[in-house]
């Protein structure tokens, strides 16, 4: 029989969202959150039970088995909800804009990615890359290559990780040997989206990599596609910089932004992730509201190659969903505090700065509901998957010192999101299992 297991350490869960009016008008983004100094986490098999205070959980489950973290906090396992795993060899490369940064780096690399080999390697380095950081989930853009999808759902199978991901398609402007066309996209995709999809704990993503790579032929078998598989998410990428708006503009003149060439072609609507959204119209902001899509944010990424800054906090305040994500290798980092972290400067650079209840609620919650998972993934809900990961606070002198002085949870978390890395991740759990100790 599975025994029942109670993490015990500090607890913080949310109670709503941190973005909404009451929260933020009234006593701020963190009342949106309950704490428990004291708590505990109660989990049994893959499911978690309950969340609160440990006197309350060891007293409804007298026979658990305790596993004690003290004064580390125990949050949901983060999600990344745009990145690229193949990108993981080219991470941290210098110098480039957008599309020379494709050509440059990233098409050369996912050049070799048809090699089963080859995508099992860095699939499987990728996957324990993540979780070393403290993600148990992430959306991931495959290449255009069937053996690259295979070797992602496979390594994260292995590892019991909920993931999504699919086959990235293109059939224009990329070199010979990344292309495919409209029929073998579609033909591709639907017999790999039938091998994975709800397979286990994956989940199929159709993926256009983004208009100026796909034909509008193209465009419309991957509409088709998700029009006969509406249970799949569609990932693709939007307005990320102003020349490849502008791309965009030439390349399909009778749409009326670069939304209308995702919309046009049926790739609008719940269940789409659009990667960065920086550059948008207001046409574009009430559309991608009102058909219930989905942003991504990925502001290392944004910062990194140049492309701008996001809107988030306006577009959280209006409702949008919003999740957050790596975007490696575009993003210079595989972890989610380190995100948080460029979250937060980017806000400061637009005049509106996330608190700390902002950032981790995008760094899980946020990014799960993006992908529609949250009623898996990204909570502590009694129900959910045991998917948790615990953050030692304290993880350098530098951090300790700072956090040693903290008055509350949200000043003792705040130093770990601005200066920790995979060295603040004590443990994960994935599927209630705890991963081996580093
Ligand atoms: N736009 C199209 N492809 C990509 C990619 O691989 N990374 C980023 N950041 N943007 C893209
Ligand atoms: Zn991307």
């Amino acid at each position: 029989m599975t025994e029942t297991k109670l993490l015990l350490g500090q607890v913080l869960q949310f109670t709503g969202d941190p973005f909404a009016a009451d929260a933020v008008m009234g006593s701020g983004p963190g009342s949106a959150a309950s704490f428990e100094r004291c708590g505990a986490v109660a989990i049994k098999g893959g499911t978690i039970l309950a969340a609160g205070g440990a006197d309350a959980l060891r007293a409804a489950y007298p026979r658990a088995e305790l596993v004690d973290y003290g004064d580390a906090l125990i949050l949901p396992g983060f999600v990344d909800a745009h990145a690229h795993y193949p990108q993981t060899g080219i991470i941290a490369s210098w110098g480039k804009r957008l599309i020379d940064w494709l050509n440059s780096y990233t098409f050369p690399e996912e050049m070799k990615f048809g090699d089963p080999a080859y995508a099992a390697q860095i699939a499987a380095l990728y996957l324990d890359t993540v979780l070393d950081h403290g993600t148990t989930t992430v959306c991931s853009f495959c290449t255009i290559h069937p053996e690259s999808v295979t070797a992602f759902f496979t390594a994260a199978e292995a590892r019991g990780m909920r993931v999504a991901g699919g086959k990235t398609c293109m059939d224009r402007n990329a070199p010979d040997g990344l292309r495919d066309t409209p029929q073998s996209a579609y033909d591709d995709s639907k017999l790999l989206l039938e091998a994975w999809h709800a397979r286990g704990r994956a989940s199929y993503a159709i993926t256009p990599r983004f208009s100026p790579t796909s034909t509008p032929e193209q465009l419309s078998a991957m509409g088709a596609l998700w029009a006969e598989h509406p249970e799949c998410l569609m990932q693709t990428h939007l307005s990320e910089q102003t020349d490849e708006v502008a791309w965009v503009a030439e390349l399909f003149p009778q749409a009326r932004d670069y939304l209308d060439t995702y919309e046009m072609h049926g790739l609008l609507g719940p269940g789409a992730l659009f990667g960065h959204a920086i550059h948008l119209t207001d046409r574009e902001r009430a559309r991608l509201l009102e058909t219930d899509s989905s942003l991504v944010h990925c502001p290392t990424s944004n910062s990194f190659i140049g492309s701008g800054i996001m809107a988030v906090m306006d577009l959280r305040h209006a409702g949008q969903r919003v999740g957050l994500a790596t975007d490696t290798g575009g993003g210079s980092n595989f972890g989610m505090l380190r995100t948080m972290a460029a979250a937060y400067e980017l806000g400061q650079l637009r005049g509106t700065p996330l608190h700390p209840a902002q950032l981790l609620w995008l760094a899980t919650e946020g990014s799960a509901r993006a992908m529609r998972m949250d009623h898996h993934i990204g909570t502590l809900q009694p129900g959910t998957e045991a998917d948790l990961v615990v953050l030692d606070l304290g993880s350098t002198p530098a951090i300790a010192q700072r956090s040693a002085r903290a008055n509350d949870i949200w000043e003792a978390v705040f130093p770990t999101i601005m200066m920790g890395d995979d060295r603040a991740v004590r443990d994960v759990w994935v599927g209630g299992r705890v991963r081996a100790q580093k």
